[in-house]
């Protein structure tokens, strides 16, 4: 029986840990030839190993999201070695949270780069291959991650739910114009997963709460998230599941 992403051409961004580097495992399982994109090229080449090692098919392409000319070479790289991309997963965060009165505005601008300016750059990037994919009369799809904090109230996180609030309002907007051109949009927004985006947080207090939670409940896994990831993109052309709020059952 044939694979359920067999044929499938996807890129993941932030594919160097975390909810990224599952979600490749995972699609390149599922059947997908998957492209590997972030900064540390020695986790990408060991994932791309451990990909081959189990059958599967993937390219580690380091790239910084925030420079749009690395994103279009990344673009023309994976066209030109594992096809069209028809599947792309933009993952690339990072969480940096302090009192805003700390006025830490080179990580106000890290965040906005990375994950609004980052991920609109690689929606960008892959546009013109998702369009042929679609107009081929292929399954295309964008899956964004975004984050409970899109609609999270929570002091000394302004800035990261600001930029999440965005990418879901960028879901909602884009689907009217990607829509009828065959592409689908899926914004997810997960609840707390463990992974290495909390060890970069040097504030105690946001620090604390969330490595508190990590320890106290049963949070999501980045596996959790693969799974909905592979299982959107394995919908019928006509489905796209635009909005997907997940959180760890204990998480209020
Ligand atoms: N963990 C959670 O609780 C949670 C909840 C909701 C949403 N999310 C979102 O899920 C996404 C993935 O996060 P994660 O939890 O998997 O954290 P993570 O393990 O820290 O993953 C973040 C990934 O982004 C890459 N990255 C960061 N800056 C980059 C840049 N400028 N260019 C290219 N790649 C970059 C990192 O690799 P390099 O450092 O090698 O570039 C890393 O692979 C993020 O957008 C995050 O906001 C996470």
């Amino acid at each position: 029986m044939p694979l359920p992403l067999s044929g499938r051409v996807a890129v993941v961004t932030g594919a160097a840990s975390g909810i990224g580097a599952a979600t490749a495992r995972l699609l390149a399982e599922r059947g997908a030839k998957v492209a590997l994109l972030a900064r540390r090229q020695a986790r990408l080449d060991e994932l791309a190993d451990a990909v081959s090692a189990a059958g599967g098919e993937a390219i580690a392409l380091p790239v910084d999201v925030t420079d749009p000319d690395a994103l279009a070479r990344a673009a023309a790289a994976v066209r030109e070695r594992i096809g069209t991309a028809d599947l792309v997963v933009a993952a690339a965060g990072s969480m940096l949270t302090a009192p805003f009165t700390t006025g830490r505005t080179h990580e106000w601008q890290r965040m906005i780069d990375t994950n609004l300016t980052g991920l609109v750059g690689t929606v960008h990037a892959f546009t013109p291959q998702l369009t042929e994919a679609a107009a081929a009369g292929r399954v295309a799809d964008v899956v964004t991650l975004s984050s409970i904090a899109s609609t999270a109230i929570a002091p000394n996180f302004a800035l990261y739910c600001a930029t999440k609030a965005a990418v879901s309002h960028l879901g909602r907007n884009l689907r009217t114009e990607f829509g009828p051109l065959g592409i689908r949009i899926t914004t997810l927004e997960p609840g707390v997963v463990d992974t290495e985006l909390m060890e970069h947080l040097d504030d105690p207090a946001a620090s604390d709460w969330l490595q508190g939670l990590i320890k106290t409940i049963d949070v999501l896994t980045a596996d959790d998230i693969a799974e909905l990831v592979a299982f959107a993109a394995a919908q019928p052309p006509h489905v796209n599941l635009s909005q997907i709020t997940v959180l760890p059952t204990q998480q209020a």
